[in-house]
């Protein structure tokens, strides 16, 4: 199993590409093959967790062919998918199985979900629960709320639904549902959950009306292909650990080209942005990032400068939460050098993420001396603290480990990541760009 060495770093520098957005080529290769007609998927990203999917969508009858500059999936039409052959394993990935879900439970056969045993641990009630009461039959291990999932589609009808947690996986799957069902899906968010199953849809000529917080779908819709490709834009995700990396390095000055700007996604650039300027209290205004022109997909993407800086510290909670939900990992990175007590709050989301992100995140900056308190829905992380070079777990947990590495850049000596082959599962390539930007981070063979 590799490990990841980190060396204190000096300035970064230079200019990088980020990768294409894992939660959009997830949705691209799935509403691709549901299309009448073929689509050329640009810039998908083909980490771990987005091949998983496209080995499901291949069992369900997908087909797709790999250009190596693109992927051209032959659409099946609305009612096209098969009957698969075997359990569809989704990896370690919750939006491919929980997106799946919602799409199988359109299907009039049998389908069994599974995937590794971190994913088997994730609560599935939440999509469950209203696709049975769309007419599905979801079963699952302890009461229907575990994998492996067996989900036997067809017959569905829309419903109207108050989801209990701002999740886009939970929207989406009830938005593939209710593109199979007699009616309207209407469902109600409670927080501003990533919107790019929305966009997607409507790229594909869906009608999806977005009303604030309330969206509505009318099912028996069909996609249609383009003739233009679907270009994914980098994933802001991505670019979080080389943004965050280039403010906490003194002298850092780099460029992050391609970045997916999405306001749904662009919490962490706010929080940056506001404690740079030492706004100790962050009411969410919004996105403050700076759009850019639309990418075909309909999704904002710009060039992102960064400039290393001093931070004040923040208190985060509310909508700013869901808006920066994947980037706690790196962001309590952030916090550990910023200078006062930041306190996370309304984030017990996290505790069931890819590893229990409260806990995995505490202790491992423990190791590397951070002040860190847990909350049972956030934490308390006090700074500025010289951090020190430690030996640290992933935990399995891609955002955990790219997180710990760049803590490492800013230690008084060498950090050991172990296990950090789980970075493939997002950001594929991730120690190469990191060192295109001059940051001392490699690869060793733990053996
Ligand atoms: C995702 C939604 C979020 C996010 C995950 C990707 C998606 O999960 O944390 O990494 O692609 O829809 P939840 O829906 O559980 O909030």
């Amino acid at each position: 199993m590799p490990d990841l060495l980190i060396q204190p770093s000096g300035p970064l520098r230079g200019s990088l590409t980020i990768p294409g957005d894992k939660s959009i080529t997830h949705r691209a290769l799935m509403l691709a093959a549901l299309a009448d007609g073929d689509t050329t998927i640009e810039g998908w990203v083909p980490a771990e967790v987005c091949l998983a999917t496209l080995r499901c969508m291949q069992m369900l009858g997908a087909q797709a062919e790999d250009t190596g500059s693109a992927l051209h999936v032959r659409g099946r039409g609305l009612h096209g998918l098969v009957e698969p052959a075997d359990v569809l394993h989704c990896a370690g990935s919750g939006t491919t199985i929980r997106l799946l879900a919602g799409l199988v439970a359109g299907q009039p056969f049998t389908t069994v979900l599974t995937g590794t045993d971190p994913l088997r641990r994730r609560p599935m009630g939440r999509v469950a629960e209203p696709l049975r009461l769309m007419g599905a039959t979801v079963l699952g291990r302890d009461g229907g709320r575990l994998p492996p999932l067996t989900v036997r589609g067809g017959n569905l009808r829309g419903i109207e639904y108050r989801l209990p947690v701002a999740s886009a996986q939970v929207k989406s799957a009830l938005l593939l549902a209710g593109l199979f069902a007699e009616g309207e899906t209407i469902i109600h968010e409670p927080g501003p959950s990533r919107d790019h199953t929305e966009r997607m849809l409507r790229w594909f000529g869906v009608r999806v009306e977005s009303d604030g917080p309330r969206i509505r779908l009318a099912g028996g819709q069909r996609l249609h292909a383009r003739r233009e490709p679907l270009a994914i834009p980098g994933d802001f995700s991505s670019a979080a650990f080389p943004l965050v990396a280039a403010t906490l390095v003194p002298g850092s000055e780099v460029v992050l080209e391609n970045v997916g700007v999405n306001p749904t996604r662009t919490g962490l650039a706010d929080l940056l942005a506001a404690m740079r300027e030492g706004r100790e209290t962050m009411e969410d205004g919004g996105s403050k990032v700076e759009d850019g022109p639309a990418a075909p997909a309909g999704e904002p993407v710009v060039a992102l400068p960064v400039r290393a800086a001093a931070l004040k510290a923040a208190q985060v909670g509310g909508d700013l939460v869901v808006r920066a939900i994947d980037e706690f990992p790196i962001f309590a990175v952030a916090a550990t050098q910023a200078e006062g007590a930041t306190v996370i709050r309304d984030a017990a989301e996290l505790r069931v993420k890819e590893s229990d992100r409260i806990a995995t995140v505490a202790a491992e900056l423990r190791k590397m001396g951070a002040d860190i308190e847990e909350h049972p829905d956030g934490m308390t992380v006090r700074g500025p603290t010289k951090l020190r070079g430690a030996t640290v777990e992933c935990h399995r947990d891609h955002r955990l480990a790219m997180a710990l590495a760049v803590a490492g850049l800013v230690a008084d000596g060498p950090t050991t990541v172990r296990g950090a082959e789980a970075i493939d599962d997002s950001f594929p390539g991730f120690v190469e760009a990191m060192q295109a930007l001059a940051a001392p981070i490699s690869w060793r063979d733990a053996g």
